[in-house]
């Protein structure tokens, strides 16, 4: 008994087809190509493979297990090479981006939007700072919390002087073990002249070093805050004179306002210095005018800005902190940051360094 036509057609057609889907599987590039070449075979309405299947309709029921036998023989065959060149392609794909370099490290880098920035105190003290460490300052910290003898008795300030009045500040209890006041007062230091004390009882001389930082006071107004910060800056030396004092300050003023900036000394008083100055700086909001200055604010129409206290470190200091007075001579300055930041930035009130509103801030 010879097969019906419908049988011979799907002879014909899996003959035709043949092994031609192995060269098709093997040519697709990648997964998406791998899967169009299967859909030429097995598409739903157009798949070769697909219109060979259809001819089962017409084959005699005698004939059907054997006709179906090979068709479902053909189809696996498909599938084992479809499979077989999945897991090729993706092993190839996996080989590749473990061999190849994950980043560009060419590429620029993206800047990210609304990015911080130093506030204007702590950028104007680096940059003054940056002065200092220029003429050779070592820069070092200091204690905010420092006993009552650091602040004052070794600063050679006497028991219950005056000066402490203009410093008042606000005290720390130490308590023992026990709960008991400890010997020895505590206090939120009122200037930065502390760290003087600090390095010149551990270090022998020669040394030049400044140190920045918070400091504490009564005082409360517009152009003052109960915090605020300092740069302390001293010398201790052979053969130190009010000139060398002078010159480092000259040149901390051309620094700050650019070359030919003018400073003059003005006699002041503090305990912990003898000869002891005040510092200004020829205002350099006016003096490029027409040297009129009926409306400058900023120096009052005097011409000169007040900016820092200094003076010789005195004898008693440096016998103090264990320094040989008769062989060694020092001078010392200290001024505030944040008024140097208000006149650099031209800011009228020192509340608004602290409120820390951010439309402040962004103008920096
Ligand atoms: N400590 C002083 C103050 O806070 C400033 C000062 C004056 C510092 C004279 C010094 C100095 O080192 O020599 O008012």
């Amino acid at each position: 008994m010879s097969d019906s036509d419908a049988t011979l057609a799907i002879d014909r057609g899996l003959a035709e087809l043949g092994d031609s889907f192995r060269s098709a599987f093997a040519a697709a590039a990648d997964e998406q190509a791998l899967r169009d070449a299967q859909a030429e075979l097995l598409g739903k309405k157009k798949g070769a493979l697909t219109r060979v299947m259809a001819l089962m309709r017409d084959v005699p029921a005698e004939e059907r297990p054997a006709a179906g036998a090979k068709v479902n023989a053909f189809k696996e065959k498909v599938e084992a090479a479809f499979q077989a060149r999945l897991r090729e392609l993706a092993g190839a794909q996996r080989a590749a981006e473990l061999t190849a370099r994950p980043y560009d490290l060419s590429l620029p880098g993206r800047v990210p939007e609304g990015r911080g920035h130093l506030h204007p105190v702590l950028k104007t003290r680096d940059d003054l700072l940056t002065i200092f460490r220029d003429l050779g300052f070592d820069v070092v910290p200091g204690p905010e919390v420092e006993l009552e003898e650091n602040n004052f008795t070794k600063l050679a300030f006497p028991p219950d002087h005056p000066a402490t009045d203009m410093q008042d500040t606000f005290w720390v209890d130490v308590l023992d073990a026990e709960g008991k006041p400890k010997d020895g007062r505590v206090l939120l230091r009122t200037h930065t002249s502390n760290t003087q004390i600090r390095v010149m009882s551990s270090k022998k001389p020669p040394m030049a070093v400044v140190s920045a930082g918070a400091v504490y006071r009564r005082d409360d107004d517009l152009t003052h805050s109960p915090m605020f910060h300092q740069i302390e800056g001293f010398v201790v030396d052979e053969d130190v004179s009010m000139a060398d004092l002078r010159g480092v300050l000259a040149a901390f003023a051309e620094g700050l306002y650019g070359a030919g900036t003018k400073i003059r000394l003005r006699p002041s008083y503090f305990p912990f210095v003898e000869p002891g100055a005040e510092v200004d700086i020829a205002c350099v909001f006016c003096s490029e005018s027409d040297g009129t200055r009926a409306s400058c604010r900023v120096c009052k129409q005097t011409g000169w800005v007040e900016v820092l206290g200094c003076g010789m470190i005195h004898p008693d200091v440096l016998d103090h902190c264990g320094i040989d007075p008769t062989r060694y001579g020092g001078y010392a300055f200290g001024f505030g940051i944040e008024r140097i930041a208000m006149l650099r930035y031209g800011i009228p009130s020192i509340k608004l360094l602290f409120e820390n509103d951010p439309r402040f801030l962004a103008q920096f």
